[in-house]
């Protein structure tokens, strides 16, 4: 099965890849995907300096997901804008994924990092695990300041990685904002924010920043992802192209994914959690369904989703 995909224009040789953060800190770890069959290679979100993230323990795998706040560590933004040229040499597309600590950092990182060309930028508004700096993505006016200040620096593809939303209204008003800014794809979502996972025999929190809240990924949050990708391929009609990620932890996920309007999808949880062998299994996976449900790209089924 023929599972190669395009997003604003780019195509990639296969449909999965990592989401940022999930094994793509290190150039060992970048370097790793590059030879893996992962479709792409996404970069950690990069801020202005270097970080070490947030303290240990800051991931908790569990039977129905997983709970995280890394913090953001990476190599600072100068360091990936010397590997992303490197990268290019393994035949796939390479996505930088740009966060920031303060408004101001997002245009500066977006500069450097368009000069070294990836193939595309992401630039995430919705990482939860900052202390006492809220997800841009909640608050509509600093995303469109935000996203009006890198959408200069920027000529490849430019994405915007959202946090989930839980109601029509802010669908609405996020689309509204995001059709004002330019942007090329979306990737749909980030962790489910500031959830709390507890230990009843320990009597503890599992993760140690902010008190045990942390990022919800992994088999829980796929309701919420399919919601997500599904509002915002409707409300742009089909045409904004839509990485899906949240909740896939098998090729079946992903096919439901491609169902509601995903083109592409990335994987966090599940690649922690198997490693670079998850992607020959997905795409294994999701090829047979492909086959049994009749259709013959992922092109063929995306947002065909029946309403009853
Ligand atoms: C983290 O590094 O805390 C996770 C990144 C993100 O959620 O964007």
């Amino acid at each position: 099965m023929n599972l190669s995909t395009t997003i604003a224009g780019v195509t990639f040789p296969g449909c999965f890849m990592n989401a940022a953060g999930a094994l793509c800190v290190t150039r060992e770890e970048l370097e790793a995907l590059g030879r893996s069959v992962a479709g792409a290679i996404v970069t950690k979100s990069m801020t202005i300096e270097a970080r070490t993230g947030n303290p240990e323990p800051r991931y908790y795998g569990f039977p129905e997901g997983s709970i995280n706040s890394m913090g953001l560590p990476n190599l600072g933004y100068r360091a990936y804008a010397e590997l992303i040229p490197q990268l290019k040499r393994f035949g796939k597309p390479v996505i930088a994924s740009v966060a920031g600590l303060s408004e101001e950092d997002f245009p500066t990182i977006a500069e450097t990092i368009n000069a070294a060309q990836p193939d595309l930028i992401e630039v995430n508004l919705s990482c939860p695990n900052i202390p006492g700096k809220p997800q841009i993505g909640y608050d509509a006016d600093t995303s469109e300041r935000v996203l009006k200040r890198v959408r200069p620096k920027i000529t490849v593809p430019m994405g915007v990685k959202l946090p989930p939303y839980f109601d029509p209204a802010h669908h609405q008003v996020m689309g509204t904002m995001l059709g004002r800014c330019g942007i090329d794809f979306l990737n749909l979502i980030n962790s489910v924010g500031n959830g709390l996972v507890v230990d009843p025999e320990r009597e503890t929190v599992v993760i140690k920043p902010k008190g045990g809240f942390g990022g919800l990924g992994g088999r829980l949050i796929k309701p919420v992802a399919l919601a997500n990708v599904r509002a915002f391929y409707k409300f742009f009609g089909g045409k904004m192209p839509i990485i899906g990620t949240g909740g896939v932890m098998s090729g079946s996920d992903a096919f439901e994914h491609i169902l509601c309007g995903a083109s592409a999808i990335q994987v966090g949880t599940v690649l922690v959690e198997e490693g670079l062998e998850v992607f020959p299994r997905l795409e294994a996976e999701l090829g047979a369904v492909l086959a049994r449900q009749g259709y013959r790209s992922i092109q063929d089924c995306r947002g065909r989703l029946k309403e009853l």
